[in-house]
């Protein structure tokens, strides 16, 4: 019988833990490895191609773990490189295995919270060039109308712990002043990059107290926990312990010292050379 394995849970650095921290509270049985490639990044202003080999070889690690299942915890790899992946590259590296973003579970619901059918959208300027949230929103919703905004200085912040600073103010308020100028009628706005959950409360300040501001942590463990249901196949091929392993590829103590502000809880993790010459 095969060995079971842990779910591979990927992002250019810290963000994707939100999203981890979410699918735990709400799977909490299974195993998971999370990596970030902090010595690369951020991702978000790196091109198609770079951002594609990247998430490739993170990937092909996962795959060298033995994990059957991995999701791309970050919308810029989302957005740049997992539609390749899935089209290209699986079916050769490994057709029973699957890999899985957060654009698409985000877009199924989006429209749901709006009223007015006037979505705001917040991400990296990868995710914003990419179209991929336009696009996907008007398949599943296409009487909303989406205005995008790229902030390419929030994952800085965050990484650098300025996020809860009064410095960050300046480019907080920069963006949604910019965002809301576009469209009054705005009533919702998504955190399309796992990091900005980190900054909800500046974001919240800055704008109208009627205004929804949506993360995506929920939503995607939600969709997890459904597409888990539905391909009991796959889902009998991950391991139930309940633990977790953290890797990075940058330096261990830096990731331990930041990671418990997004997993809101103490993490030990141990150090992976990813390719990085
Ligand atoms: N957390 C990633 C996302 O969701 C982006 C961070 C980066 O720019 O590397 O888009």
């Amino acid at each position: 019988m095969q060995a079971k394995s842990p779910i591979g849970v990927f992002d250019s650095g810290y963000g994707g833990l939100t999203v981890l921290k979410e699918i735990v509270k709400q799977l909490p049985e299974y195993d998971y490895i999370y990596m970030g490639d902090n010595a690369r990044a951020p991702y978000g202003p790196r091109s198609f191609d770079t951002v594609y080999h990247y998430t490739l070889e993170a990937v092909q690690w996962f795959f060298a773990q033995g994990c059957e299942l991995v999701i791309l915890a970050c919308n810029t790899a989302s957005a740049k490189a997992l539609r390749t992946i899935q089209q290209k590259d699986l079916p050769k590296l490994a057709p029973t295995k699957r890999v899985l973003g957060v654009i698409r579970p985000t877009t199924e619901m989006i429209g749901n919270y709006s009223k007015t059918g006037k979505v705001g959208v917040l991400g990296t300027a990868g995710t914003v060039q990419s179209e991929s949230y336009p696009i996907e929103i008007a398949k599943f919703f296409p009487q909303v109308k989406v205005y995008q905004e790229a902030c390419p200085m929030w994952v800085p912040l965050i990484e650098n712990n300025e996020y809860d600073k009064p410095g960050a103010d300046y480019f907080v308020q920069k963006h949604l002043d910019h965002l809301m100028g576009i469209s009054a009628g705005i009533d919702t706005i998504l955190l399309a990059c796992t990091h900005y959950p980190l900054l909800i409360n500046k974001i919240r300040s800055f704008v109208h107290p009627g205004i929804t501001i949506i993360s995506q942590g929920e939503i995607v463990a939600h969709s997890l926990v459904i597409y888990l249901e539905k391909h009991s196949e796959l889902a009998g091929k991950i391991s139930k312990n309940g633990q977790i392993s953290f890797f990075t590829t940058d330096s261990i103590t830096d990731f331990d010292s930041h990671a418990s502000n997004f997993f809101g809880k103490p993490v030990r993790s141990q150090h992976l050379d990813l390719g990085i010459k």
